[in-house]
């Protein structure tokens, strides 16, 4: 647990999972640069907040607060924070929201915290266009060196009173207010899938307007297993490209599949791409990795993620690793892709007896995990 203490409020805050605040803090140099020096007007609405330091601090104020979040991690992090008892006056108004954005009518002030891609940013800002009209004022923060150039071109030409604030530790801060009209947005994106049809996300999902090499070279060692039936759980579905794979190389096999991700929207494109195949006995979770799924699995399939934010961090896989060999079959297997430059193996062998490397190129290892050891105390 960490204090936040800024003039006006004193915030203990945790990052969700637990992480040591000596390894991570549950907030960055953007957060407090927005809690420090930005306007939140009465109705203020904060999007993609990692773990509750705007949302809990905004409540805080006595402001009704909204808060947008695509990630599990970051709701149960934002709803662990907003309920812990230490944070007093943090108030009952807070509203948690995934999914596309609904701002609430009233809202007159939005704090964002920089998405990865620009994609996201765009997204966020013509919803916001649209359900609340121009002239709201936008607060926009994050570490200057996720933040190119020809954002801050773009936001300052289709926005009033663009402001850009001194680098304070690293971290920008950009005010506006929302301008008349913004260049439109292609806001599902989509390729061709391995049959072909195409393939489409929302913003921010992982890799939506291309194949990415490493799912590219998985689909190819999916299609070469001798036969995939029975329980399937796609884990770390995105977009549900593996997912699309397995119906696509096995039509004739009973195959049930579940699909889990943390991103909220990545679960809603995927449903999109089962539905558009017309496969709809599949189940969805948004959850962290396999949290509450209890199916019995006989094939997981896991492409995992390797960043936490901007940083890189095996966190999440280890966790996927961990809750994949308590789901697994007797006879079950959980099938891999790891990054070359990734130490995926000894966190694998830690959760399964059997090893074995199916494949390999320059950059990917495919593996092949079996007899999964019972989990330690
Ligand atoms: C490398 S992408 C793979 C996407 C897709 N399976 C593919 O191969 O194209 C990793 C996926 O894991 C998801 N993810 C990240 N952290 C997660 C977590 N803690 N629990 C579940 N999914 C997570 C990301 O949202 C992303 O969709």
């Amino acid at each position: 647990m960490a204090l936040l203490t800024t003039p006006t409020s004193e915030l203990h805050l945790e990052c969700y999972p637990k992480v040591d605040a000596k390894i991570q803090q549950p907030w960055d140099a953007a957060d407090i640069y927005l809690i420090e020096s930005a306007n939140y007007g009465e109705f203020p609405a904060v999007v993609n907040d990692q773990w509750g330091a705007l949302s809990c601090f905004l409540a805080q104020q006595n402001s009704p607060t909204y808060s947008w979040t695509d990630s599990f991690c970051s709701q149960m992090g934002i709803n662990k924070n907003s309920q812990n008892p230490l944070n007093t006056n943090v108030s009952i108004d807070l509203i948690l929201d995934q999914g596309s954005p609904t701002f609430p009518s009233c809202t007159d002030s939005i704090w964002i915290q920089c998405p990865k891609s620009f994609d996201q940013l765009h997204w966020w800002l013509s919803t916001a266009l649209q359900q609340l009209g121009p002239g709201i004022k936008v607060s926009l923060a994050g570490m200057a060196k996720h933040i190119p150039v020809k954002w801050l071109k773009w936001l300052e030409q289709h926005n009033n009173d663009y402001q850009q604030h001194p680098i304070k530790k690293k971290a920008r801060l950009m005010t506006f207010t929302l301008g008349e009209k913004l260049p439109p947005l292609t806001v599902l994106k989509s390729y061709l899938g391995p049959d072909n049809k195409e393939v489409s996300a929302l913003p921010g999902v992982f890799s939506r307007d291309h194949m990415d090499i490493g799912s590219r070279f998985f689909i190819q060692q999916i299609s070469q297993l001798n036969s995939l039936s029975g329980n399937i759980i796609d884990l770390g579905c995105g977009n549900g490209l593996l997912s699309l794979a397995c119906l696509h190389y096995f039509p004739e096999q009973n195959i049930k599949l579940t699909l889990c991700d943390d991103s909220s929207l990545a679960i809603e494109s995927a449903e999109m791409n089962l539905i558009a195949r017309g496969y709809s006995q599949a189940e969805f979770h948004h959850t962290d990795a396999l949290l509450k799924v209890n199916t019995c699995a006989d094939t997981i399939l896991c492409n995992p993620p390797f960043h936490s934010g901007n940083r890189i961090s095996t966190a999440a896989a280890e966790r996927m690793f961990k809750q994949a060999a308590r789901l697994l079959a007797k006879d079950g297997q959980l099938l891999v892709i790891a990054n070359r430059h990734l130490p995926y193996a000894p966190l694998l062998k830690k959760g399964f007896k059997h090893i074995k490397q199916l494949n390999c190129d320059a950059k990917f290892v495919i593996y092949q995990c079996t007899d999964a050891l019972p989990p330690k105390r």
